[in-house]
């Protein structure tokens, strides 16, 4: 295989806006290397070839090397954190009117779920998460809001039951739960970042992403949480230096800036 790494990366990053360069780089090689011997390429020049005369499978690779594997209430005890101590706290500190952002949203079932869990506490009119994610064909997924079994294990039997609609071998989540959410496209490493969140969900993107471009995000999340709001990190991630950056450590996956 032609080994011209760095001839792909830009060659990706002008037809995509996606920089692989801000990925760790062993893993991320693996993946496309594996993509590109599937698809009976020769190497990377050639494999850039083929993907400019065909979109549906530059599509279907950028789908591929963005990892978008999600479930609702992954990790259910975190959620348990999330609804038990932290919405309270920051209902009490800014009322029922939150500003949520669920960063790399995947297929919706975290923007969702956040909603859900919200709902304990406030009424659906009043809850909007925004929800945003890289990539265009993952966003018209979390539209639909069609999901497998596997997806909805860990919704609680109350939400299970009010909020989707058994359709096949799949659930159908329901449109006043969609009403809730306002899906955007937005790349991590490159758009300007949401302002003033209360709440900002950001879960197993950043595990990809190179050092620097994972403390340089953490940074920008600070950035954007009003004094007193929250981050909600994934369960194999950690700020080393979040007394650094000036986060409160709440608990292992739950980071605040302080109020003042
Ligand atoms: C593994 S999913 C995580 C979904 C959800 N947060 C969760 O924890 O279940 C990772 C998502 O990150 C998105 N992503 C990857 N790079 C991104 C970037 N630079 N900016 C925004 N989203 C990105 C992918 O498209 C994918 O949907």
């Amino acid at each position: 295989m032609a080994y011209d790494y760095d001839y792909f990366v830009n060659e990706i990053l002008r037809l995509t806006q996606i920089d692989l360069s801000s990925y760790k780089q062993n893993q991320m090689k693996r993946r496309i290397d594996a993509f590109i011997m599937r698809h009976n390429s020769k190497g990377y020049d050639d494999f850039v070839a083929l993907v400019k005369r065909d979109k549906a499978l530059l599509e279907e690779f950028v789908e591929y090397i963005t990892i978008n594997v999600s479930e609702f209430y992954r990790n259910p005890e975190q959620w348990k954190y999330l609804t038990e101590e932290v919405f309270p706290k920051l209902i009490e500190r800014f009322g029922n009117r939150l500003t949520i952002w669920s960063a790399a949203c995947s297929t919706g079932d975290e923007p969702y779920s956040l909603v859900m869990a919200l709902s304990k506490y406030v009424p659906l009119s009043q809850i909007k998460v925004i929800a945003t994610d890289l990539s265009d064909e993952i966003i018209e997924k979390a539209k639909i809001g069609m999901y497998g079994h596997k997806s909805v294990t860990s919704v609680p039997a109350e939400y299970k039951e009010k909020y989707f609609k058994k359709n096949g071998d799949f659930y159908q989540i329901s449109d006043e739960i969609k009403r809730c959410v306002e899906f955007r496209k937005h790349n991590l490493l490159k758009d300007p970042f949401i302002k003033q969140c209360n709440l900002i969900v950001c879960r197993n993107v950043l595990i990809y992403f190179t050092e620097e471009a994972k403390d340089e995000t953490f940074e920008k999340f600070f950035e954007s949480l009003a004094k007193g709001g929250v981050l909600f990190i994934g369960s194999t991630e950690q700020i080393l230096n979040y007394k650094t950056i000036g986060y409160v450590r709440k608990s292992n996956f739950f980071y605040e800036k302080p109020a003042d």
